[in-house]
This record gives structure tokens, C-alpha cells and sequence, in this order.
């Protein structure tokens, strides 16, 4: 099921998507960054910790008939391992999600360092991977806090549309208090701009005020309005996969390349030379607009 380790002893860095705003991106982001990732060949991990459980599923997998998902690892203490799948593309593996993690909010209240139940579920598989991502669903409830506390670093994405930076104060507050009682070290990776439109003088808008307050914890990569990121996960596929030619596999392929080069531990691998072929070959064959 797991790849191959090519770099024992290291552990994986784990990135937490997060917005508690609903439909900017994050699983669109969490499933793509992480096939793309796994183009590389880093170990990739992607771990669904939304009930709606769309990253579960835009891979491919039907979580109803799961005995052993994300709930019983947080609740039951079900080793990490016992949970995780092989994904239909080559070094990416899924701790799936399933509809009964909507009760897991109430459940986790009661339990023990409750914040910090994720981390310790994950601590036992973090060497078998290059990279963890987090898919969180929109709110910054009680299971975003578990993601955050046990990760390194957060991608915020930002939809190009109006009030695009309503409620980011909230969520950087959120990010604060947990770096000062929970995860002193957690970072911001990064923040991205998707479903940009470039012929909008909106999404331009969008991109020039998130710049000013953000500055250079922007990716330079933007992530375009793309039908077949969204026709994707209906084929249980992502993008690099359903339409390797797309836009969406492109951009997603430069959004991993950016994240290696600010990642040394990534760098001294041979991934980003692979995730850049990948994406210039794409972009020579280009035939569609879309
Ligand atoms: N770049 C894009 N181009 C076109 N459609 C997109 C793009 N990114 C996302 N979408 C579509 O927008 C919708 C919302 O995206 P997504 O599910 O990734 O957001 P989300 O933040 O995970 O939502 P939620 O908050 O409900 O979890 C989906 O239908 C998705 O297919
Ligand atoms: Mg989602």
C-alpha cells in the first residue's frame, strides 16, 4: 500500500488547508496539490477530515461501506495505519472521511488534550510520508483546531470573488491563539488565489488587495476558473488524471513546484525536476481554452 520510504527517518511535513468560508477551493486544492505532489513522487498522504467527505470521494473512494476512517482514528484510537488506502494514483495514499464524523465535534469535547488527538494519531505514520495534507471542512471547529495543532505549516485559499477577504481575520486570529497555546511552530504556507478569471476586473481586484495584505505569503501560482477541476472528482479522479492537458492540471502542478522550492526538505529530492516536466509537457500540448 505505501510506497516504497526513500528518505527514512525524516518526517512528513504536514500542510492544513483551511477556510471556514464554504466552497473557495480547499478540496479542490487538498486533492490536486496532493496528486500532484505524488507526480513527483513524494510519499503523499491526504487525509479527509470533512464529513462531507469530497476529498474522500473526488478520489475515487466510497466511504459509506468504510469500517475504518479519520472517525475511528480520532475517536476509537484506530491506528492511523489500519485507516489509510492506496488512492488510484501512484504515491498518494487517503485516510478517508465518512458522514458519521459530524457527530465526532461533540464526541472530541470530552476527550482528553482533545486538541491535540490528530497529532498524536498521526505521530506513528509521519515518517512513511514526503508530505501530509489536510482537507478541513468549513468552519474552525474543534476538528480544524486538531488539524492545525498537529501541523507544520497552513494553506489559506482565497476565492477571486466578492468579499474574498471577509472572515480571514477571524481565521488568522484563529491561527494566532493556536500558535501561542497549541503549535508554536505552525506557519502559513501560503496564500491562494483560485477560481480566477483573468478577462474579471474583479478577480483582479480580488488579487491586488489580497497581495496588499498578505504581501509575499502569496503563491504566484493562481489557480484559473477551470470546468474540468470540477468535472474531475465526479470521475473519482484529479485533474492530472481526468484531463492532463487542462489548465487545472497545470496550475496545480506550478503550486506544487512552488511549495517544493520553499521547502528544503523537499528540494533535496529529485520531485521538483519531475512536477516541472510534467507541467511544461502540459503546457506544450495544450489544445483546449479550458
Ligand atoms: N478553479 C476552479 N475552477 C472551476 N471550478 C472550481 C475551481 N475550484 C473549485 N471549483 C469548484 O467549486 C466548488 C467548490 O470547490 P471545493 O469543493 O474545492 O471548495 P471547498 O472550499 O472545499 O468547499 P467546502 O467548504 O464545502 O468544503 C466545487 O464544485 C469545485 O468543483
Ligand atoms: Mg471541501
Amino acid at each position: 500500500m505505501l510506497s516504497p520510504p526513500n528518505n527514512q527517518n525524516t518526517l512528513g511535513k504536514i500542510i492544513t488547508i483551511a477556510n471556514q468560508k464554504g466552497g473557495v477551493g480547499k478540496t479542490t486544492t487538498a486533492v490536486n496539490l496532493a496528486a500532484s505532489l505524488a507526480v513527483g513522487e513524494y510519499r503523499t498522504l491526504l487525509i479527509d477530515i470533512d464529513a462531507q467527505a469530497n476529498a474522500t470521494s473526488g478520489l475515487g473512494v466510497e466511504s459509506k461501506d468504510l469500517t475504518k476512517t479519520i472517525y475511528e482514528v480520532l475517536i476509537n484510537a484506530v491506528p492511523a495505519k489500519e485507516a489509510i488506502l492506496a488512492s488510484n494514483v501512484p504515491h498518494l495514499d487517503l485516510l478517508p472521511s465518512h458522514i458519521n464524523l459530524v457527530g465526532a465535534e461533540v464526541e472530541l469535547i470530552d476527550l482528553p488534550e482533545r486538541e491535540y488527538i490528530m497529532s498524536k494519531a498521526l505521530a506513528s505514520i509521519r515518517e512513511d510520508y514526503d508530505v501530509i495534507i489536510i482537507d478541513c471542512p468549513p468552519s474552525l471547529s474543534l476538528l480544524t483546531l486538531n488539524a492545525l495543532t498537529a501541523s507544520d505549516s497552513v494553506l489559506i485559499p482565497v476565492q477571486c470573488e466578492y468579499y474574498a477577504l471577509e472572515g480571514l481575520g477571524q481565521l488568522l486570529n484563529t491561527i494566532n491563539i493556536v500558535k501561542r497555546h497549541l503549535n508554536t511552530t505552525l506557519d502559513i504556507e501560503g496564500v491562494l488565489l483560485t477560481m480566477y478569471d483573468g478577462r474579471l476586473r474583479l478577480s483582479n481586484q480580488v488579487v491586488a488587495e489580497v497581495k496588499k495584505y498578505f504581501g509575499e505569503k502569496v503563491f504566484e501560482t493562481l489557480v484559473t476558473r477551470n470546468v474540468r477541476l470540477s468535472e474531475a472528482p465526479s470521475f473519482g479522479l484529479p485533474v492530472v488524471l481526468y484531463d492532463a492537458a487542462s489548465s487545472g492540471t497545470k496550475n496545480y502542478l506550478d503550486l506544487a513546484a512552488e511549495i517544493i522550492r520553499r521547502n528544503p526538505a523537499l528540494m533535496t529530492k529529485d520531485g521538483l525536476a519531475r512536477v516541472a516536466e510534467s507541467s511544461t509537457v502540459k503546457i506544450a500540448n495544450e489544445t483546449s481554452p479550458s
